[in-house]
């Protein structure tokens, strides 16, 4: 996607520059546009784990690169297994980071020492491309949700999406998740208007949903974290796309914290609510997302301060609690299968179900078990 008319994606190699990797610092945006240049399996790790980039599917492409300059340094196979734990450990949600590190590892582990770099770049950049590739996908499938939604509307204004977080280009190697059908319908020049929560304590709808929407051309606005329910009993929202970063194989979808409540407002309310995910999301090991999704507990001090351009221009941080006021900072939480309306992946829609899921990738679910299962998906 653009940024001021110039194409990016949200990692790169840079084959000029010692095939070092580049990434967009999305800790400065929107305020400014800083491009990182990542040397050494550190970088990456420090990059994940202080969200510099964060989104499922970006982290595992970021995971993947990070592995190819750890094995620059070392390709032993005591390094490699190091420096995939080291990223690993990272961040715990998004299932997408060991989804490409044991794609990077199966690879690798049968490759010879003295072709692992060359090995862990080609496959980097597959994964990378086909992230991209596959998010396009969704856009394809999603965007007749958006054009029956603006047949329903008869021209009386535009579709009404409302989405939570930062499931756009930024969150992904390119095009999104969430996102992507929104900029296809955009492109088809449907008027598409999106409701964009602020998303705190991190703010990613405010800083980075709102700043690659505004990039784009695309109509919408920011709203707080409450406002959806309130709009969704007023007639205001049409239709509500989220992103995942772990979805089980029964349907149920961990996404940033505050997504269970929009999609028990969209329940009560009649309004659609359906989930974007790359099958790089799914957690085929699985079945109940409230019990066996691991949710991260993030730092304090995103609940207790708040980060943004003061009036002098100069970006600062400030207290909004009380000295001495403890905070929780639960980073994701999980939406039910039973109030998600649909999940729209790289190979068409389908009910978040089992049923569902197995039969869009009947390749990838029957396969996988935990210890000790019999292997019916
Ligand atoms: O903590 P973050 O910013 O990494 O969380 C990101 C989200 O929850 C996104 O909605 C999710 O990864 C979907 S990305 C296409």
């Amino acid at each position: 996607m653009k940024i001021d008319g110039t194409p990016y994606r949200s990692v790169w190699v840079d084959e000029h520059d010692q095939w070092s990797v580049r990434i967009i610092d999305q800790t400065k945006l929107p305020w400014s546009v800083e491009i990182l240049r990542l040397t050494a399996v550190r970088d990456a790790a420090h990059a994940i784990r202080s969200m510099q980039v964060r989104g499922a599917p970006l982290i595992g492409a970021v995971a993947a690169y990070g592995l190819a300059l750890g094995l620059r340094a070392d390709a032993s196979t005591e390094a490699m297994e190091r420096d995939a734990a080291l990223l690993a450990a990272t961040r715990p949600t998004a299932v997408n980071l060991r989804w490409a590190l044991d794609r990077m590892l199966t690879v690798l582990r049968n490759t010879r020492q003295a072709d692992r770099v060359r090995a862990a770049y080609a496959q980097a950049q597959q994964i990378a491309d086909e992230d991209a590739e596959r998010n396009e996908q969704i856009g394809l499938h999603g965007l007749p949700l958006i054009e029956q939604a603006a047949a329903a509307r008869q021209g009386s204004g535009p579709v009404r999406v409302l989405t939570h977080c930062n499931a756009g280009w930024l969150a992904t190697v390119d095009w999104g998740t969430a996102m992507a059908p929104i900029y296809k319908a955009h492109d088809a020049g449907i008027d598409v208007h999106v409701w964009v929560d602020e998303t705190r304590p991190r703010n990613q709808g405010a800083a980075l949903t709102a700043f690659e929407l505004g990039k784009h051309g695309v109509a919408h606005t920011v709203v707080s974290d409450n406002a959806g329910g309130h709009l969704m009993q007023h007639g205001q929202v049409d239709l509500v796309i989220v992103g995942a970063d772990r979805v089980t194989r029964t349907g149920d979808a961990a996404n940033k914290i505050g997504t269970y409540l929009k999609a028990l407002a969209a329940h009560d309310n009649g309004v659609p609510f359906h989930v974007a995910l790359p099958s790089s999301t799914i957690d085929w090991t699985i079945d109940d997302g409230v019990r066996d999704i691991p949710i991260e507990e993030r730092a304090q001090s995103e609940v207790t301060t708040m980060t943004g351009r003061a009036m002098d221009g100069s970006v600062a941080t400030i207290r909004v609690v009380p000295t001495g006021s403890p905070a929780a900072n639960p980073a994701f939480d999980v939406t039910p299968h039973r109030l998600i309306t649909g999940l729209i992946t790289e190979r068409g829609r389908t009910q978040a179900t089992r049923e569902g899921l197995a039969a869009l990738f009947p390749e990838l679910g029957p396969t996988r078990t935990r210890p000790g299962e019999s292997g019916a998906a």
